[in-house]
């Protein structure tokens, strides 16, 4: 018979002691660093889910493979257990191992962006859009209308518009678009997945104006597993051969193994075009390492290829996906709206229905994150008008959602901890309407959310 609780599929093999504070405590701690969660000390944080990235735990394996790394700089064995395990998976002809996801971005924009160019995706990450900008490109987002609607139940919010994109082709040209990118899941649209059936059609588009399609697949396997869950026909196959399909359909892909990997750092650029692979290996030289390590250790490389095949097991999957929305769940039904249907790495808490008394350009996702932390100790992370309202003129615009994202990271808190975190929230919900917007009182040119300060109104 199978039960209803879906244990964690792991014993815990070492710990990393957390410290008790308490609501005084952190309420000096908070006020000490002007309101900011990126500037707090991370020991005085009790649940840590600002981001799902690199913060995961390694098994035991992993960490023996750690011991087997081999440092030669030219034609380490590590780097030949990495390749034959990323190519396993995702059976590109290059592979260019980076230090994380940005740094596969930048040399891939380097190569193939530039003025005039225009790049389309479903939703492109802060990084991605910031590397494509940074090289003078355009990025644009063309996912479905129900992925910027937080209520919507679609199973596949991070679908492309097929209609908008065969459109944008051809508006733009195809001598503009140097490639489609495809975000899976898409993580800036609440970490929805996309379907098998849109990932084909895209590819077929692009085939059919002979544009490159390239993944963003930092979390390939959550989105492959809801594939398997929700999509008519997939819920007899592997896991494994639905993520060697997705790659058969894609030209190249960007990663950071900093995700479903299960490493704490590393990431790869991979492609089949040998023109491009050798600018970008000289791009690489130039700017994280040589080609068989490039910004990585071989010990990183080793426990990224060990990642690799513990990242797919159907039971691992089982329970990331079903621990996520049990505290989605357990959120919308006490009353908190969250973004549905719940993603796998995160869920997201929609501040401005929450916190409809405090008005954008007060910010109730800065003011909901504050709370959060202060009451329970718990870190998640403003996406909202804090994160998007300052435009490059200068000028200060409401953000279109107001979210508090809390990332899980990957095999690190168990269930106690996450019944903890729906408890504070109960608290949360009862003190809502007593929760006051903020202002900034110090902010940089760009990216205010990392540094800015703020002060409570
Ligand atoms: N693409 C996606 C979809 C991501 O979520 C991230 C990182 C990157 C690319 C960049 O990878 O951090 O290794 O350079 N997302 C993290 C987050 C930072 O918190 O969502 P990186």
């Amino acid at each position: 018979m199978e039960f209803n609780t879906i244990i964690e599929p792991f014993r815990i093999h070492s710990v990393a002691s957390i410290a008790m504070t308490t609501q005084s405590q952190r309420e000096k701690f908070i006020a000490d660093v002007g309101y900011n969660l990126f500037s707090l000390h991370s020991d005085d944080v009790l649940i840590d889910f600002l981001t799902d990235s690199g913060t995961g735990a390694m098994s035991r394996n992993q960490w023996a493979a750690i011991q087997r790394g081999d440092e030669s700089y030219a034609g380490s064995p590590s780097w030949l257990t990495f390749k034959a395990a990323v190519q396993n998976l995702f059976p590109f002809k290059h592979v260019i191992p980076t230090h994380q996801g940005r740094a596969a971005e930048k040399i891939l924009f380097t190569a193939i962006g530039g003025a005039g160019k225009v790049i389309p995706s479903n939703t492109h990450f802060d990084t991605t859009r910031a590397n494509i900008e940074y090289s003078q490109a355009e990025a644009v987002d063309l996912v479905i209308a129900e992925g910027r609607d937080p209520a919507s139940l679609h199973p596949f919010k991070g679908n492309m518009d097929l209609v908008a994109l065969e459109t944008f082709i051809n508006a733009r040209g195809i001598e503009n678009i140097p490639v489609v990118m495809m975000t899976i899941t898409n993580n800036s649209g609440g970490g929805q997945p996309v379907s098998l059936e849109n990932l084909k059609a895209v590819s077929a588009m692009c085939k059919k104006y002979s544009i490159p399609f390239f993944l963003d697949a930092c979390r390939f396997a959550e989105n492959a597993w809801f594939i398997r869950e929700r999509e008519v026909g997939q819920s007899e196959r592997q896991v494994v051969d639905i993520v060697r399909e997705i790659a058969a359909l894609a030209d190249g892909m960007t990663m950071s193994a900093k995700k479903d990997p299960l490493g704490n750092i590393g990431g790869w650029l991979a492609l089949n075009d040998d023109g491009l692979a050798a600018i970008c290996r000289n791009l690489l030289i130039l700017t994280e390492g040589f080609p068989t390590y490039g910004g990585l250790a071989g010990r990183d490389l080793e426990a990224l290829a060990v990642g690799l095949s513990e990242v797919v097991s159907h039971d691992y999957l089982k329970y990331r996906i079903r621990s996520t929305a049990y505290l989605g769940n357990a959120l919308a039904q006490m009353g908190i709206p969250v973004v549905q249907p719940i993603g796998a790495h995160a869920v997201y808490i929609d501040a401005k229905t929450l916190l409809p008394h405090i008005p954008a350009l007060h910010y109730p996702g800065q003011s909901l994150a504050i709370e959060l932390y202060k009451i329970g100790g718990i870190r998640g992370c403003e996406i909202g008008s804090v994160m998007f309202g300052r435009k490059p003129d200068g000028s200060e615009l409401p953000a279109t959602m107001e979210l508090v994202r809390l990332a899980i990271p990957r095999r690190t808190y168990t269930q106690s901890h996450i019944d903890y975190v729906i408890e504070v929230c109960e608290e949360v919900l009862k003190r809502a309407p007593s929760f006051r917007g903020y202002r900034i009182t110090q902010e940089p040119a760009s990216l205010r959310h990392f540094t800015s300060e703020f002060a409570p109104l």
